[in-house]
């Protein structure tokens, strides 16, 4: 529900590293109205002489005051200081969660990528942005690609030698590196170097680390869409195959935003390359084996998507309480009792299913499942071309069975 609108309206004032200098006329008229702003402690010290406001700091862990805040301060003139762009990464998310897009009145200043690219002579739309301010480090893996300019939002003053040791580990140490510290102030500096031997000291926590990707030679080169070589995986076997891994994938057929419960994880290729396609796709794997289970972790965590919940237990008992899914991929588990009908009960209509077997016992039960259902029986058969003596001949892996159903109703 949206919450009731507010009267009179919350003024959010995006400020720079530049301070009044930088603030537009109306952002200076909405401060010098305000009875109070509320801002971070950097960002007060900016404020312009003239604002007479009461000034109060956020407190830190800042999310969880944001709502109390607001109601100690409600009826009175506010104003929100944000850095730079407040909808970009910033404060406004918070503010329009809490009150509405309609209580706020947005006054945004250029944020660090409009800097960045303007300092770079980079087309903002040609560079893509990837924050590791309050998330983890390996979700940059995923955005590697040979020649792309990426724009990394840093945590502070180490993320630069993080990044560099992260581009070393992925096989991308030929990529420049550029910090970009205090973008608009005084003090604004540009430290330039290359991943393989970056040495520069901590330098100004404010940075972006502007960088232009370059694939070291002999490194996989990891694509964009499923079906990635399977020497990119660390397992013991129990890998859902390349071909049959992208087959699965387009019957999956992942959109963004959506969640995906991949059952019997394995190593953890389905859910990581359903969660690389779009960096808001999520997924939760669940596998019995520990060692497979971290092993999947470490897997994620490689090929850029840290954010995968690993589950470790047996399904149906361990799928109890998670979200709910918009597909379920079940990879290993198919014959344990109840666990087909627990996948079935927990998608909404319009969910999909994809069930993968290589076992007359399991692609029986597939069989009376498309029978009652509906949905696509296919088998999968791929064979690789070997040497044979001198020659060249098939060699056929095990043939999958692959059930994939749309439950009815869909929504659409
Ligand atoms: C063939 S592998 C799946 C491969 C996986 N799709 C991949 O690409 O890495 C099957 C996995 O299912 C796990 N498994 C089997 N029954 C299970 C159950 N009831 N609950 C959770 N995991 C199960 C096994 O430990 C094994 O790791």
């Amino acid at each position: 529900m949206t919450p009731a609108p507010r009267s009179p309206a919350v003024f959010v004032v995006g400020i720079g590293a530049d301070g009044r200098l930088g603030l537009s006329q109306a952002a200076q008229e909405a401060l010098r109205d305000a009875e109070v702003v509320i801002g971070g402690a950097r960002q007060l010290e900016l404020l312009p002489a003239d604002c007479a406001a009461e000034r109060v700091t956020w407190p830190s862990p800042l999310r969880p005051a944001v709502a109390g805040l607001l109601a100690a301060y409600e009826g009175r003139r506010l104003a929100v200081l944000a850095s730079g762009d407040p909808m970009f990464h910033g404060i406004g998310r918070a503010l329009t969660e809490e009150l509405g897009p309609d209580a706020l009145h947005v006054l945004p200043h250029p944020s660090s990528v409009s800097y960045a690219c303007a300092r770079l002579g980079w087309p903002v739309e040609d560079t893509q942005t990837v924050t590791l301010v309050g998330r983890p480090l390996g979700q940059l893996a995923a955005a590697l690609h040979d020649g792309r300019r990426l724009l990394v939002l840093s945590a502070g003053a180490d993320t630069p030698a993080e990044v560099a040791a992260l581009l070393r580990d992925r096989g991308f140490g030929r990529t420049r590196m550029r910090v970009l510290e205090q973008l608009g102030a005084t003090a604004e500096r540009v430290v330039d170097g290359h991943a393989a031997d970056w040495s520069a000291a901590p330098g100004d926590p404010l940075n972006v680390v502007a960088l232009e990707c370059r694939r070291d030679e002999g490194a996989l080169r990891l694509s964009a869409v499923p079906g990635l070589p399977d020497e990119a995986y660390e397992h013991d076997g129990q890998l859902t195959k390349r071909h049959i891994r992208a087959a699965t994938l387009a019957a999956l057929a992942p959109a963004p935003g959506e969640l995906l419960w991949d059952i019997g994880g394995g190593s953890g290729s389905i859910a990581i390359e359903w969660m690389r396609t779009h960096p808001s796709c999520r997924a939760v794997t669940v596998e019995r084996d520990p060692v497979r289970a971290a092993r999947i972790a470490r897997n994620a965590d490689t090929l850029g998507v840290p954010a995968l919940r690993v589950v470790t237990g047996a399904a149906p008992d361990s799928l109890t309480g998670l979200p709910v899914p918009d597909a379920v991929f079940i990879g290993g588990g198919l014959t344990a009792p109840g666990l087909l009908d627990a996948c079935w009960a927990a998608l909404p209509p319009g969910g999909r299913l994809v069930a993968n077997t290589v076992t007359l016992e399991s692609e029986a039960l597939l069989a009376g499942r498309h029978a009652r259902h509906g949905g696509e029986l296919v088998r999968l058969a791929v064979s690789h071309a070997v040497p044979v003596g001198g020659f060249t001949g098939w060699r056929q892996a095990m043939p999958v069975t692959q059930w994939s159903v749309t439950k009815a109703g869909d929504p659409t």
